[in-house]
C-alpha cells in the first residue's frame, strides 16, 4: 500500500456529527443525493494537508452548526511503509492544530508525511477567470512537492500586507520599507522558484506518461513587465518601485503578479479559449501528471480527492481517468450522484453511501 489513509473518523464537522470510515487503500468512491455530505468528508481529508484546505474556508466555518463546538479529524496514515496517527482539531473558531502519533506537531510537518492534491468544481473556471485563482492552482501542485513552500507564502503575505498599509498611509520612513522589502525578496524569491520548480517536474511527468487525457503547455507569466531572477534583484525593483507603490497604494511587482498562462498542447490553443469539457480534461490530466511526478519525486502518489469530476467526462474518458488513477496505485477519493458513475471501476475501488437524516449525514458501506 502506497500513501494512504485507513481509517478516517470526522466529529462535528460540518454536517458530519460522527462518522467512521475504514478504509482499505483502494481508491474511495461516495455516492448520494445532493447536499448529503460528500465533499464535507473530501474536504476534512484535504485539512490533512498544510493550509486551510479545498474550500478555503475558517475553522469557524466548518464547525458542525448549531452546536458550534469545534470539529475533529483523526485518521491512520499508511506513509512511507509505516502508519501514524494523525489528528488536526479546531476549538471554540480557533486555528487549527495538528497532532501526529499523539505529538504536537505543524501543519507543515503534517504535509510531509500527507501529501493531498484535489480538483474541485469550482475550479471549472480556472482557465477563464482572474490570475489569482490560477496562482493559487499552482501553489498547492508547488507545495504538493515542498510542503515550506506554505510557510513561504505566509510570510511572503504577512510583510507585502504591512508594506502595503505603510503605502495606503503614505509613509515614506526608508528604513521602515527596506526591512519588509528584505523579507518579501527572500521569501518571494523562493516561492518564485518553488513555482518554477513545479513547472519543470509537471512538463517531465507529461512528456513521460501514457495518458488519455491532453497535455498542458504551462508558463509562468507576469501580469506586468518581468519577474526579477534573484532575490537581491527583487529586493532592488521593490525598492525602485516604491514611488510608483505609493501612487497605486499598493506593491505592483513580485510573485504576487504572475499568472499560468495555459495552452491545449497539440492544438496550440490557449486553455482559455478551450471548449468547457477540454478545460476539464486539461485540470484532469494536470492533477494525474501532480500524482505521477510525486510518485517518482517522493516514491508514492499523493492522496487525490475528486470532486464531482466523473460527471463531467463522457463514458470513454471516465474509464480511461479510472483506469490511471488505478494504475498509480493512488488512493482517490471521488464522489458523483449515484453509483452509475462508478460502475467501469468495479471492485477497483470501494464504495461508501452518504445520505442525509435528521441527525445529520451518514456514511455506510
Ligand atoms: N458548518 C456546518 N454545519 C452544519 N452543516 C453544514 C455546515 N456547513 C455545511 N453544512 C451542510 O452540509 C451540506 C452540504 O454538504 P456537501 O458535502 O457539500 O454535500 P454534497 O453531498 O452535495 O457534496 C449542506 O446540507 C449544508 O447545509
Ligand atoms: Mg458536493
Amino acid at each position: 500500500m502506497g500513501l494512504a489513509l485507513t481509517e478516517l473518523t470526522v466529529s462535528h464537522f460540518r454536517s458530519h456529527k460522527l462518522a467512521r470510515l475504514a478504509l482499505d487503500g483502494r481508491p474511495v468512491a461516495l455516492h448520494g443525493p445532493n447536499g448529503a455530505g460528500k465533499t464535507n468528508i473530501l474536504e476534512a481529508v484535504s485539512l490533512f494537508s498544510p493550509g486551510r484546505g479545498m474550500r478555503r474556508a475558517s475553522a469557524a466555518e466548518m464547525t458542525r452548526r448549531p452546536e458550534a463546538l469545534g470539529w475533529k479529524l483523526s485518521g491512520v496514515l499508511q506513509a512511507q511503509g509505516q502508519s501514524y496517527e494523525i489528528e488536526t482539531w479546531s476549538e471554540g473558531g480557533a486555528a487549527r492544530q495538528v497532532r501526529i502519533d499523539g505529538k504536537a506537531a505543524s501543519q507543515i510537518d503534517l504535509g510531509k508525511l500527507a501529501r493531498v492534491v484535489w480538483l474541485i468544481p469550482s475550479m471549472d473556471r480556472l482557465w477563464i477567470e482572474g490570475a489569482e485563482g490560477r496562482r493559487r492552482f499552482l501553489d498547492r501542485i508547488a507545495l504538493s512537492f515542498d510542503p515550506t513552500h506554505a510557510e513561504a507564502s505566509l510570510t511572503y503575505e504577512k510583510s507585502m500586507r504591512e508594506r502595503n498599509r505603510l503605502l495606503k498611509e503614505q509613509v515614506r520612513d526608508a528604513h521602515w520599507y527596506a526591512a519588509l522589502e528584505g523579507q518579501m525578496a527572500e521569501t518571494g524569491y523562493r516561492i518564485h522558484a518553488a513555482r518554477l520548480a513545479a513547472l519543470d517536474c509537471l512538463r517531465a511527468a507529461q512528456e513521460r506518461a501514457e495518458t488519455a487525457f491532453p497535455s498542458a503547455d504551462l508558463e509562468l507569466v507576469q501580469t506586468e513587465g518581468a519577474m526579477p531572477e534573484t532575490a537581491d534583484d527583487l529586493r532592488e525593483a521593490l525598492a525602485e518601485s516604491r514611488f510608483r507603490d505609493l501612487a497605486a497604494g499598493r506593491t505592483l511587482v513580485g510573485p504576487h503578479r504572475s499568472d499560468v498562462y495555459g495552452v491545449f498542447a497539440a492544438k496550440g490553443v490557449p486553455a482559455r479559449d478551450c471548449s468547457t469539457g477540454e478545460q476539464k480534461a486539461l485540470l484532469v490530466s494536470l492533477i494525474l501528471s501532480n500524482a505521477r511526478a510525486l510518485a517518482e519525486t517522493v516514491g508514492a502518489p499523493p492522496i487525490v480527492l475528486l470532486d464531482e469530476v466523473a460527471a463531467h467526462l463522457d463514458a470513454g474518458r471516465r474509464a480511461a481517468l479510472y483506469d490511471e488513477i488505478c494504475a498509480l496505485g493512488a488512493q482517490a477519493w471521488m464522489t458523483g450522484t449515484g453509483p452509475e458513475l462508478f460502475a467501469e471501476l468495479g471492485d477497483r475501488a470501494q464504495t461508501l453511501v452518504v445520505t442525509e437524516s435528521d441527525k445529520g449525514s451518514v456514511v455506510t458501506a
